[in-house]
Parts: C-alpha cells; sequence; structure tokens
C-alpha cells in the first residue's frame, strides 16, 4: 500500500472527485477526515465505509469559504489522527452567467469557495507540514482554469487561480519537503453534471472536444491523486496535471 500510516483531510468528500479520491486514499492505507457542506448522509455514509477498510475516519461539515471553519476542521482532523500528511483541496462550486449578467453575489461566492476556500484549508495545514518537514498538498482544479470557458468568468478565474497558488506554494514549501501540485478534471461525471439542466448537450461538447470520446469518472482522478499523494511522486511539484481524455489538448 503506498498511504500505510499516513492522515489525509480531503475537502468536500460528501461526493464526487472527492468521495472517490477519500476511499481511494483508504484503499493504499490512509486516515481520512473528509468534510461535507450540506450531504451529511453520504459523508457519514463514506466514512463508515473507510471505517470498514480498517481505516480510521472522520466527515466533518464546513463552508470552506470561512477561515474559522477551516481551522476548526484541521484541529478536528489532528485532534482524531494525530497528525496530518495530506491535504486534498477539493471542495468546489460553481454558478454560472455571462459577464455581463453576472451579479457582484455571483461572482464573491464562486471566488470566495473555489480561491479562498482553498487558502483557508492550507493557511492552517501549511505551519504543520513545516514543522514536520513532510507533506503533500493536491489542489483540485480544472481545464477551464487554463483556457476559459464561455459562461464561466468567475469559475475559469478561481481555477486559474489555483494555479497561480499551487506555483507560489510549491516554490515556498519545497524547502521542508513538502510537494504542491494541481489536478486538472476535463468533464467528470458527478452532481455537478448530473443536476445540470444543459447535462447532455455539455456532454455532447465535451465528447466533441475529447480524443478518448468518453466521459471521465471521479476514480480518474481519484487514481492520480493517490499517486501524488505518495512517495512514489515525491520529485514531482508545482504541477498542473490534466485528467480530461484528450479534452484540451
Ligand atoms: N465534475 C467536473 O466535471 C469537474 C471538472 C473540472 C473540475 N472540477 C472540480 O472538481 C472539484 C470537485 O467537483 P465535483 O464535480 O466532484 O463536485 P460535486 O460532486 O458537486 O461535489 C462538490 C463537493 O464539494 C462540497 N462543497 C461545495 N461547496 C462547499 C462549501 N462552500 N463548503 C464545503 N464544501 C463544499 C460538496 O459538499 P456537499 O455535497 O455536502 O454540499 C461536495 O462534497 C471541484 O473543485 C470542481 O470545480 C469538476
Amino acid at each position: 500500500m503506498l498511504l500505510e500510516g499516513k492522515n489525509a483531510l480531503v475537502t468536500g468528500g460528501s461526493q464526487g472527485i472527492g468521495a472517490a479520491a477519500s476511499l481511494e486514499l483508504a484503499s493504499e492505507g490512509a486516515n481520512v477526515c473528509l468534510t461535507y457542506r450540506k450531504h451529511e448522509a453520504e459523508a457519514i455514509k463514506y466514512a463508515e465505509e473507510i471505517q470498514a477498510m480498517g481505516r480510521k475516519a472522520l466527515a466533518v461539515q464546513c463552508d470552506i469559504a470561512s477561515f474559522s471553519d477551516a481551522e476548526n476542521v484541521v484541529k478536528a482532523a489532528v485532534e482524531a489522527f494525530g497528525s496530518l500528511h495530506i491535504l486534498v483541496n477539493n471542495a468546489g462550486m460553481n454558478w454560472d452567467g455571462v459577464s455581463w449578467k453576472m451579479t457582484e453575489e455571483q461572482w464573491d461566492r464562486v471566488l470566495e469557495v473555489n480561491l479562498k476556500g482553498y487558502f483557508n484549508f492550507t493557511r492552517h495545514v501549511a505551519p504543520l507540514f513545516k514543522e514536520q518537514k513532510y507533506g503533500k498538498i493536491i489542489n483540485v482544479t480544472s481545464i477551464n482554469g487554463l483556457r476559459g470557458k464561455f459562461g464561466q468568468t468567475n469559475y475559469s478565474a478561481s481555477k486559474a487561480g489555483i494555479i497561480g497558488f499551487t506555483k507560489a506554494l510549491a516554490k515556498e514549501l519545497g524547502a521542508f519537503d513538502v510537494t504542491v501540485n494541481a489536478v486538472a478534471p476535463g468533464l467528470i461525471e458527478t452532481a455537478m453534471l448530473k443536476e445540470s439542466e444543459a447535462r447532455d448537450k455539455i456532454i455532447d461538447m465535451a465528447m466533441a472536444e475529447s480524443a478518448l470520446k468518453r466521459v471521465g469518472q471521479p476514480e480518474d482522478l481519484a487514481y492520480l491523486v493517490s499517486f501524488l499523494a505518495s512517495d512514489k511522486a515525491k520529485h514531482i511539484t508545482g504541477e498542473v496535471i490534466k485528467v480530461d481524455g484528450g479534452q484540451y489538448i
């Protein structure tokens, strides 16, 4: 197992990519604290699945946009596990609209969750990783942070921001043996897609772009997350790795 004895914190573990990453990290031996916002029953179910694998698990409610919520989650994870080695900044949202119709609230909320939310958790974990001279931070961005997407100026800006954040953080923490990388999904079949009124149209567009002609699944991301969280990836930092079936080449 790649992650025996390691302790991980995954934001947004009640669904989609975060849930798949939590299960994969646990299957590689890690104890996992996963967070949720609204889907408590799902988060508890995933925590129980992880416990059934023989690992420790914890499900904690929070709004990642809140600095104090992030601090409380990190404290709870350290209290439960004794230490932390892996942070997966994953929880995110979209609230689409063309720029000439977008409200201030739409802009602010997406940036607060998708960009500041990642800072909030990193800020409380970075001193621990620096002190112990070990840590892995994996930030989930998006191919739309690399290329921009029509109707998503707020989301694209937040995800592009995460790429700059990842690179700067990799430079700050590298001397302490802490790696920081970003994973950039293309279209992945999660609630974000399933709940969209434009689901079929979005899938058709992604298929037309995709080299592999396949819609990604949460597990496709989870395998990369667990590799980057492991010491097999110890010489990789400051990278942005696409998992998109060749949707953006
Ligand atoms: N799906 C895609 O096609 C795709 C493509 C590119 C990038 N991404 C990125 O991948 C990440 C995961 O996306 P996903 O598709 O797996 O999403 P998802 O299925 O909608 O799940 C989102 C997760 O984030 C949590 N969350 C959302 N807002 C939160 C907040 N303010 N505070 C705390 N938790 C919050 C949700 O908690 P609750 O459910 O409990 O409320 C849920 O666990 C996101 O950063 C997203 O931008 C996704």
